[in-house]
């Protein structure tokens, strides 16, 4: 376990008055997820509190959120930019069972995308493998964190960043990066965003519970058609090759068609050009 400073103080509170009403207007949708839902004023990253949290015994569907992050972290590594205020960062703890593990970073990406949509009325779409687009810039983005022992998979720690208020972001993102109330220029409730996710992850978890991959694959179809069927390029082995991407298979990989033929897209960065 590590022993870093998580966060400042050493007790949570309960989550600002906006997010727990909207949670308990949606508590018979939730399906158990969003309990317990423990915030922070600050915190270095949700993922690490959560994953501290889950070492100890945590259930599944425990949430950690906070105002501002100093360490939020992205994908490859990155730097997840997390203001205070500007911003939803949030851990939501999973322990699936090994067959419905592989596809919950996809349903994560669908489930933000419809939560934000029923929340807010703003569209958005979904890229592979779950960053969620508006107008063809990111508004939020999942890192999913899997804890392991000898016994094997024990949890995954689903984190998520949504922008909510356009923020001064750094300018290698500034063109890439938009908010929700960017986009509407208005005001929105991030409660109910808050609350809208969880419910619309909550459905596709009960699915991947149930054997209904399909039904969460094609749901991710649907969101992701502005981005099936362009052009992609990723590096393979300090190559880069580039192909058209056409669809996930039922892992969740991108397939895409090179000139050699089909390839699967696993993990790893995919630029589409
Ligand atoms: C991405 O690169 O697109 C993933 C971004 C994930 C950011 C969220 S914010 C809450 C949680 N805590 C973190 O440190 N990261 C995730």
């Amino acid at each position: 376990m590590t022993s870093k400073v998580l966060f400042r103080g050493n007790t949570s509170q309960p989550p600002p008055s906006d997010i727990a009403d909207a949670l308990a207007r949606a508590a018979s949708r939730l399906g158990g997820l969003g309990w317990p839902f423990i915030w922070f004023s600050e915190v270095t990253s949700t993922n690490d509190v959560l994953a501290m949290l889950a070492d100890n015994g945590a259930a599944e569907g425990a949430v950690v959120g906070a105002e501002a992050q100093t360490a939020g972290r992205g994908r490859f590594g990155r730097v997840w930019h997390s203001p205070s205020m500007a911003g939803l960062y949030l851990s939501l703890l999973l322990r699936p069972a090994s067959y419905a593990a592989p596809l919950v970073t996809i349903a994560a990406g669908v489930a933000v995308s419809e939560g934000i949509e029923t929340a807010t009325a703003l569209q958005t779409s979904v890229k592979w493998p779950n960053d969620v687009n508006s107008g063809g810039r990111k508004i939020a983005g999942i890192l999913a964190e899997a804890g392991t022992s000898a016994n094997g998979l024990q949890h995954v720690v689903l984190g998520c960043g949504i922008n909510v208020m356009p923020a001064a972001y750094p300018p290698e993102i500034a063109q890439r990066a938009t908010s929700i109330e960017g986009e509407l220029g208005r005001r929105v409730d991030r409660g109910a965003v808050v609350a809208e996710c969880l419910v619309a992850f909550a459905a596709h978890y009960e699915h991947l519970r149930n054997g209904k991959q399909s039904a969460v694959l094609d749901s991710w179809r649907r969101r992701a058609a502005p981005s099936l069927g362009r052009r992609v390029e990723w590096e393979f082995k300090a190559v880069t090759r580039r192909g058209v991407a056409e669809d996930v298979d039922e892992s969740g990989a991108l397939l895409v068609r090179t000139d050699a033929g089909l390839e699967r897209i696993i993990s790893g960065e995919v630029r589409w050009i």
